[in-house]
């Protein structure tokens, strides 16, 4: 399990993150739902070590987290997509997927992965001598995703995978967290503005609003709820 107690981050004397606790349970999807300026990219950020904390704490299976530097944090079994994608655009689909995996020693296991990521995501094996920067948003999340899973993450945590995608890619995307989840057992900490399409794969979610959570529970729970409701779902009922 990821749990996070009282996690206070600072830019200066801004306060991004004020107090926040929460638990991501082995083996579930959790959702983390929050306007722009709410603090979701810090707090990934905080757990995945590229962020200091200025107080509270994160753990990962009992382990604390906050003092590691990120690659250590990525050996315990926990990557990070961030909401930028971040991929090395000049260098070739094969050659990110291979930098994803540039922790491990175990090549044979490295091949076999780089298959899996391909089966998952067929669209980029016919693509992977491709520039990272010729393929379109929806394959270069896709890319992104796939270099994260080729560390091999116990945990996956996910910074906004819907931005900027097609309702088709949108669709393709969520159905292949899915099935990383369920297949592999991989643990999703799922950060999204897109409420309705978040909660329909999460068990359960948090609400972030100016840095703290304001609301949580299970998906069915909040979708019920007044505020995300009113907030969160463009006053849909
Ligand atoms: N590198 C930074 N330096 C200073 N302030 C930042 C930095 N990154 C984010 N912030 C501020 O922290 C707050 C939370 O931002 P962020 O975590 O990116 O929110 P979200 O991901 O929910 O949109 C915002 O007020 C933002 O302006
Ligand atoms: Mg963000």
């Amino acid at each position: 399990m990821l749990s996070i107690r009282d996690l206070y981050v600072s830019y200066g004397r801004a306060e991004a993150v004020r107090g926040v606790s929460l638990d991501v349970p082995k083996g579930e999807i959790v959702a983390l739902l929050g306007i722009n300026g709410a603090g979701k990219t810090t707090l990934l950020s905080a757990i995945a070590g590229l962020v200091r904390s200025t107080r509270g704490s994160i753990t990962l299976d009992g382990e604390p987290l906050a003092k590691l530097r990120p690659e250590y944090i990525v050996r315990r079994g926990l990557a990070l997509v961030p909401e930028r994608r971040d991929l090395f655009s000049e260098m070739s689909v094969a050659e990110n997927l291979e930098l994803g995996a540039y922790l491990r020693n175990d090549r044979a296991a490295v091949r076999a992965d780089m298959k899996l990521i391909y089966a998952y995501f067929p669209v980029l094996e016919p693509r992977r001598q491709q520039q990272a920067s010729t393929l379109s948003g929806g394959q270069q999340q896709m890319l992104a995703i796939g270099r994260a899973l080729m560390s091999r993450p116990r945990y996956l945590l996910l910074d906004e995978p819907s931005l900027g995608l097609s309702p088709v890619m949108l669709e393709a995307i969520f159905e292949i967290i899915e099935r990383i989840n369920r297949e592999e057992g991989t643990t999703v900490f799922l950060v999204e503005q897109n409420t309705r399409v978040a909660l329909s794969v999460a068990r359960r979610g948090y609400v972030l609003e100016n840095g703290a959570v304001v609301a949580c529970g299970t998906s069915e729970e909040l979708l019920d709820s007044d505020l995300v409701r009113s907030s969160y779902l463009g006053g849909e009922q």
